[in-house]
């Protein structure tokens, strides 16, 4: 049911965020924002702030993002009406009363999951208990699966002639006995069939647990049936939407950051039993956008593993492509796969859990890795086949929505790329030794100078080791002439001690004539004036100086071109500026 936007405004209107999020997190006020301790995070310093003016929170810790309805749902694990319902209440406001058509719905809804967890509660009991079923017991149990799978998952089975339509008939119109999916008329026959009959069932739950679709098994192979039959979609269950054990799994997520999804509802079983139960499946369709979504609202890391066979590798490429779109920063995706004709649950009863998750960490490759190394495969070293390759690279990387993402990933297919390559002499590492920064003692001065830049204080120094060493950079003016500064006033004292230099003979600090505020600023600010002052420093210690200033200075121009061109890249693409970027980056390591 949607709420209309007035009423959500009017609970937004109502609430600040600091206060729904204070119930959760003790904050502290700082400037217009408040910062805590993250709920998302086990973290000893605040990463975690709120703005009010604004209306959302930000965890610089997790990105975790968003408004008063995200956080109530995020940290209560509620659904969107549920956090609506609970903030109105706690705005005082009554609970929202839905138009006719919505009340409809929501009683179709009530019966709907009635009518579910009747008939799985039925033949769940019926598998446990009733004696006519010895075979599908037997055939559970040639599946090492005893009782407590059963019931973890409340299996059932449904016997060729069953009745149970007649009595949810007493209870239930006909009209939506049929829209549950369970049942479809026969015409010829002029019937209600059970579409289920014959077949094990596997109950899907929505995230709250309750049964909205069944799959289902034959317990005996016949050609001319399905293995698998799943409910068709109804107006309450969208498969794309949907993953098989989802709402026990989502429970591991404070405990477990990765989630394994496989294709099989005994995949899920089997796992399980073994006791790897972080763990859903993907209801015999190929994987969305949205269940990547799900997942990623409770899981960090993904891990796909899917039969070790060719339909499988298939449809783990499908779900790759499919799925690369979604990246984000913090989240993993990767991909599992298994020996040759093994599935998640033969190759866990073979092998145990340890075993599994040993195999899992060393094997699991992530997406782009995987994507990459598909692609490699099938092209040869001729350049129209070099050429294909780069192309349909470059086009999976585009359709990435996060920008940081695409750039890093197309950063390394094009990396990849350029080592195919064999005259390129990019393999060639070279290992560069960055001295250490001398101005380390200087630390707690720049604490407290915080309103100057990183860059200022480095002029500053400049300017301050130029000043009290006018005599020798007198002689040595070729050092100072091109040196390129960041800020406007730096830039022109600079031009005007090199213009005295060179015009004047002998100079002293006052023929400058400089501002005194000026000169009492950088007097009181360059953070080399520590250095300077402990010891008197020969000339050849205060040139070295210079040359380390000289060269942070040039450093940040290269950072400051490197974040220019690294949003031109994130957003053009081009190959131009790639390689630009990538030069710039290697010239910034040399210094
Ligand atoms: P598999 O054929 O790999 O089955 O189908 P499985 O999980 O290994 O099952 P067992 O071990 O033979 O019992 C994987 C998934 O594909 C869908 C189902 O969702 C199944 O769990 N599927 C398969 C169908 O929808 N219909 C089919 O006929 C077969
Ligand atoms: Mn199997």
């Amino acid at each position: 049911m949607k709420y209309p936007k007035e009423y959500l405004d009017e609970i937004k209107t109502r609430l600040k965020v600091s206060s729904v999020v204070s119930k959760v997190v003790t904050l502290k006020k700082r400037g217009k924002e408040f910062v805590g301790l993250s709920p998302f995070k086990n973290e000893k310093t605040p990463s975690f702030t709120v703005n009010d003016e604004k209306e959302f929170y930000h965890c610089f810790a997790t990105s975790e993002h968003g408004n008063i309805f995200d956080f109530v749902m995020k940290t209560q694990n509620l659904r969107f009406g549920e956090a609506v319902k609970y903030l109105a209440n706690m705005a005082g406001m009554q609970p929202y009363l839905f138009t006719k058509q919505d009340e409809e719905r929501e009683k179709k809804w009530k019966e709907y999951l009635l009518i579910y967890s009747k008939y799985v509660d039925f033949y769940h009991n019926e598998l446990l208990k009733n004696e006519k079923y010895s075979n599908a017991r037997e055939y559970l149990k040639s599946r090492s699966l005893g009782k407590s799978e059963v019931k973890k998952f409340k299996i059932g089975f449904i016997e060729k002639n069953p009745v149970f339509f007649e009595k949810l008939k007493q209870e239930f119109s006909e009209k939506i006995l049929l829209e549950s999916g369970l049942f479809y008329f026969d015409e010829k026959k002029n019937i209600y069939v059970e579409r289920f009959r014959g077949r094990l069932i596997f109950p899907i739950n929505n995230i709250s647990g309750q049964p909205i679709a069944l799959g289902g098994r034959i317990i005996e192979s016949l050609d001319y049936l399905a293995k698998y039959i799943n409910s068709p979609e109804t107006i309450f269950f969208k498969k794309g939407s949907n993953l098989y054990n989802l709402d026990l799994a989502r429970k591991l997520s404070n405990k477990l950051d990765h989630i394994f999804l496989v294709e099989g509802y005994m995949d899920v079983v089997g796992l399980s039993k073994n006791g790897v139960e972080n763990v859903v499946a993907n209801l015999g369709t190929s994987l969305t956008d949205k269940q990547i979504l799900i997942l990623n609202q409770f899981f960090d890391d993904i891990i796909i593993c899917f039969d070790g066979d060719e339909s499988g590798y298939k449809a783990a490429l499908r779900a790759a492509e499919n799925s690369i779109k979604e990246l984000r920063p913090e989240k993993q995706l990767s991909f599992l796969f298994l020996p040759n004709n093994e599935d998640p649950d033969s190759f866990v009863n073979k092998n145990g859990k340890n075993y599994f998750l040993e195999f899992s960490k060393k094997s699991k490759l992530p997406i782009h890795q995987f994507i990459f190394s598909h692609y490699k495969k099938q092209t040869g070293n001729d350049p129209s086949s070099l050429a294909l390759f780069e192309k349909k690279l470059r086009s999976i990387a585009n359709t990435i929505k996060d920008s940081f993402i695409k750039k890093y990933v197309l950063e390394y297919f094009l990396e990849k790329i350029a080592e195919l390559t064999p005259h390129s002499n990019l393999n060639k590492k070279k290992f560069y030794i960055k001295k250490t920064k001398s101005l380390e003692t200087t630390k707690k001065h720049f604490n407290e100078s915080r309103s100057l830049t990183g860059v200022e204080l480095k002029e500053f120094s400049l300017l301050y080791l130029i000043m009290n060493n006018l005599n020798l950079l007198q002689s040595n003016i070729f050092l100072i002439e091109n040196i390129k500064l960041f800020t406007e006033i730096n830039t022109k004292i600079l031009a005007a001690i090199i213009f005295k230099l060179k015009t004047q003979e002998k100079i002293s600090i006052n023929d400058l004539n400089l501002d005194q505020q000026l000169l009492d600023k950088i007097n009181k600010f360059a953070p080399i004036k520590y250095i300077l002052k402990t010891k008197s420093k020969n000339d050849h210690q205060i040139l070295e100086f210079l040359e380390d200033i000289k060269r942070d200075l040039v450093n940040y121009d290269l950072e400051f071109r490197i974040q220019e061109l690294e949003s031109k890249f994130s957003e053009d693409m081009s190959e131009a500026t790639f390689n630009e970027l990538k030069e710039l980056k290697k010239e910034k390591n040399i210094n």
